[in-house]
């Protein structure tokens, strides 16, 4: 009896939230003064930004980040990419607390002197679950004890949510959401406004892994912060490409790209350097015989360049009851894994009727059979290979400038 009440108090909590959040920013949106709108003019004439179908740009994006070592150097990189509009930064608590990852956001939009671009701050806990951080790995002030002047910079009135909603849709098919944090933000966005999934043109994640996890041997850390924000967001329609545990664990900083990082002398590079090699020297320190992976990095540049990557489609959903699972990202696909078929043509896939299965139903269940969905239809790309090298010289080329 006590297992029912607790899985119904839990689905009280999640819909609670969810009505909560709806209110909660439906208020603050009205309060919001105008100057917290997002400020983005379109690209002016001559800027050379590809465009989208319509006359779009492709290459809006909203970062969404719990800086974070590798956040910091995400978000140098894409400050550091011309071909990107930077709509809003929206930071979430995660590797460290809200009052750490906000701060954060706003020194890297500093050092990077592009302060016209809004942070909006975003959410100080999960869902439905306590905050869990990653203070071993990023150290207590987020940034692996690299430190840097308190930032003047302040954000935006607007909370994160709402930001994220008011920008897809000022953008209908331009812009990329990309998440290199716990998905708690996306999740409020779309519980405000599902429509954004289809108004969004996509989103490119770091996060979970069909290899094992790095916070559980289930669960990459992003994902198992809030696994229920997770499912929202893999169930919402949104097209996804999840850049996870598979591919970012072969990506580790160097002594030598550090080095790289120091040798140039402009404010950004000098920045990453810092934070790199407090973060080799760290990792050392903890025993590690590699540096630390910039899987946050990998995810900007898969945006960037996705020929550094190769993809495959999956269905992927997200445990969320597990004691020792929540968090873990499970793939389905009838051409991976134990099934290995091979389809004629792509259009087989889906003509490939494997049905999408759950656990086995218990006596209590009135269900009868596992099977959630009798047609595998795939709702993400997942990145299953990295050209290691091109990406570094991608990173590294762009934050020192050369
Ligand atoms: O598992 C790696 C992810 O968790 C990265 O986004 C890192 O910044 C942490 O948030
Ligand atoms: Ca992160």
């Amino acid at each position: 009896m006590e297992e029912q009440a607790q899985v119904s108090r839990r689905r009280f909590v999640t819909s609670t939230f969810a009505a909560a959040a709806l209110a909660g920013f439906a208020n603050q949106a009205s309060a919001a003064n105008p100057e917290g709108r997002p400020s983005r003019e379109q690209p002016k004439a001559g800027e050379t930004t590809p465009r989208a179908i319509g006359g779009g740009s492709i290459s809006r994006v909203i970062i969404d980040t719990d800086p974070g070592i590798d956040d910091a150097f995400a978000l140098l990189l894409a400050l550091r990419s011309p071909e990107l509009t930077i709509e809003a930064i929206t930071p979430v608590a995660g590797n460290v607390p809200l009052e750490f990852t906000l701060p954060n956001a706003l020194r890297m939009v500093e050092i990077a002197e592009r302060t016209d671009i809004p942070v909006a701050a975003g959410a100080s806990a999960p869902l439905v679950r306590r905050l869990v951080t990653a203070t071993y790995a990023h150290g207590e002030n987020g940034l692996g004890g690299a430190v840097f002047p308190e930032p003047h910079t302040k954000p935006v009135s607007m909370p994160a949510a709402e930001m994220i909603r008011e920008v897809i849709r000022k953008y209908p098919n331009q812009v990329t959401l990309i998440t290199i944090g716990p998905l708690t933000n996306v999740a409020v966005a779309l519980s405000l406004d599902p429509e954004i999934a289809h108004l969004a043109r996509g989103l490119v994640m770091m996060g979970g892994s069909l290899s094992g996890g790095n916070i559980t041997p289930a669960a990459e850390f992003n994902i198992y912060v809030d696994p229920e924000a997770a499912r929202i967001v893999f169930q919402s329609g949104i097209p996804i490409t999840m850049v996870g545990l598979d591919v970012t664990r072969k990506t580790a900083l160097t002594e030598e790209h550090v080095r790289r990082l120091e040798a140039a002398k402009n404010p950004v590079s000098q920045a990453a350097a810092i934070i790199g090699r407090n973060a080799v020297t760290r990792n050392r320190a903890q025993g590690y015989v590699i540096g630390p992976n910039m899987h946050d990095s990998l995810a900007m540049a898969a945006f960037l360049d996705p020929s550094i990557l190769k993809f495959q489609d999956y269905y992927i959903d997200v445990e969320t009851s597990g004691e020792l699972t929540a968090g873990e990202t499970l793939g389905y696909s009838p051409v991976a894994g134990d099934l290995r078929r091979r389809p004629d043509k792509e259009k087989d896939l889906a003509a490939m009727n494997m049905p999408i299965r759950g656990s086995a139903p218990t006596l209590a269940s009135v269900k009868t059979s596992p099977v959630l969905r009798d047609k595998f239809v795939p709702n993400t790309k997942v990145a299953v290979d990295v050209d290691s090298d091109k990406f570094f010289e991608l990173l590294i080329g762009r934050l020192s400038g050369r």
